[in-house]
């Protein structure tokens, strides 16, 4: 799916002993079938191969939930050793560059991004170390200040030509090695003032949907995140799970309006019809994570939402209900391990499908769910194999293909 899209080893399972021409084409019937099966389950997503056991006991975390294991493992150490982006120290951090927002919020994720390249070690002070170019303005922040969209199209546009003028950095590749980062829509739209941001660099926004511009292959999904959590982490908790099926939110897209409006009154999905209030005294919304077995993520407003975080950090396996949408760390996570993707069309088929998934199906899904917890958590300071190391692994792979 992606630029950075991992090769591997092929396995040795193509070498069978032959024994007769009978044999053999058995055999090659046999491989092709289950050739199909494999691509038929993954023809929405064409950069896996089949999954390396990797025996030793200490790679027992890089198992099952990526699509390369041991390439992520290998090619995350190196980025850790080499990696170095260049922050523009331009502008008045009083305004909308340099500081970050607070850590909090729906859009916390914008936040926290600014801060860890900040604590981090891939910031360099010198450019010609540089493998990227970090643009550093906020548009979170703009909105906080009551900044029209309009406005907003402007200040990125002038920011970004006054860096032009100032630094010989963006002529050299047009503004390929160079990468902006945004949570709220608006922030993706404000780049819309200046083509070549579109077109040329990378843009890390929490809306990967492919109807506003996302494009796969250049920009980067970056995971929307509500922190901190009310409550702790999910784990060893299956038997608690008893709810089938949860939803409860805002209508506000017409595929919510078709879930509430299809399975509201059902006994076993658990879909209300209206929001349950997160900061409520008691977290019914939270604990409701915590007995349910999957957790609906129909898009909102916008394609993403942080629930498919709040689902994966409760244990609950995000069931995700949308037509177009490129999953964070879709390139690098094998999103069917530890979630169920659906399209919208499936929602009247919504409870006999989760049914169908055998209970030891929902138990790997659930294990693995809680192997990928760590990617989907902002930390300040950064920790290894955190939705920031996860940004910038994704921000690593694409440096390779406009390297300077
Ligand atoms: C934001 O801007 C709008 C329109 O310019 C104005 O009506 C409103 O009072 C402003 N709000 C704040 C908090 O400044
Ligand atoms: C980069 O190119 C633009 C357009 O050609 C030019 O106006 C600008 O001065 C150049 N920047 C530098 C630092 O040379
Ligand atoms: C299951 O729920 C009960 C009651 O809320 C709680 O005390 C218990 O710790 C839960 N078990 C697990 C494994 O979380
Ligand atoms: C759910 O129940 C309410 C109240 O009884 C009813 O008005 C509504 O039509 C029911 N919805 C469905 C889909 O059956």
């Amino acid at each position: 799916m992606s630029l950075g899209k991992q090769s591997q080893p092929h396995s040795q399972s193509s070498s069978p002993m032959l024994f007769s021409l009978q044999g053999s084409l058995l055999t090659l019937a046999i491989f092709t079938l289950l050739s199909f099966i494999y691509f038929s389950l993954n023809s929405v997503h064409f950069s896996s191969s089949p999954t390396i056991h990797i025996s030793a006991d200490t790679n027992e975390q890089f198992s099952d939930i990526y699509h390369s294991p041991e390439v992520f493992r290998l090619n995350f150490a190196e980025m850790e050793a080499k990696f170095k982006v260049y922050i523009y120290p331009d502008g008045d951090p009083k305004t909308y560059y340099q500081t970050p927002r607070k850590l909090t919020g729906k859009y916390a994720s914008e936040g926290y991004f600014f801060q860890n390249i900040r604590e981090s070690r891939f910031r360099t002070d010198d450019p010609d170390q540089a493998h990227l170019f970090f643009i550093p303005i906020s548009c979170h922040k703009m909105r906080g200040k009551n900044t029209t969209y309009d406005e907003m199209t402007v200040i990125v546009r002038d920011y970004v030509e006054s860096l032009i003028f100032k630094y010989p950095y963006w002529n050299r590749t047009l503004g390929a090695d160079h990468f902006f980062v945004t949570c709220h829509d608006v922030g993706v739209r404000a780049t819309e003032g200046f083509p070549l941001l579109v077109k040329n660099s990378i843009r890390v926004v929490c809306s990967p949907s492919y109807d506003v511009g996302f494009i796969p292959h250049k920009d980067v999904a970056l995971p929307q995140v509500l922190q901190p959590f009310a409550l702790p982490a999910g784990g060893n908790d299956v038997e608690n799970r008893t709810t089938l099926g949860f939803w409860a939110g805002h209508r506000n897209s017409k595929i919510r309006v078709i879930l509430a409006r299809v399975w509201e009154n059902d006994t076993e999905l658990y879909i209300l019809n209206n929001r349950i209030n997160r900061a409520e005294g008691n977290l019914l919304y939270q604990k409701k994570f915590y007995n349910t077995k999957f957790c609906i993520c129909p898009g909102g407003s916008q394609v993403n939402s942080a629930r498919i975080t709040d689902s994966i950090h409760y244990g609950c396996i995000p069931v995700i209900l949308s037509n177009y949408y490129d999953l964070p760390f879709n390139d690098i996570l094998d999103w069917r391990k530890f979630a169920v993707i659906l399209t919208e069309k499936d929602v009247y088929n919504l409870k006999q499908s989760l049914k169908d998934i055998p209970y030891s199906e929902f138990l790997t899904l659930h294990k693995n769910l809680v192997k990928v917890q760590q990617h989907f958590q902002w930390n300040s300071p950064p920790v290894k194999y955190d939705a920031f190391h996860m940004v910038m692994y994704d921000l690593w792979l694409r440096h390779h293909v406009i390297k300077y």
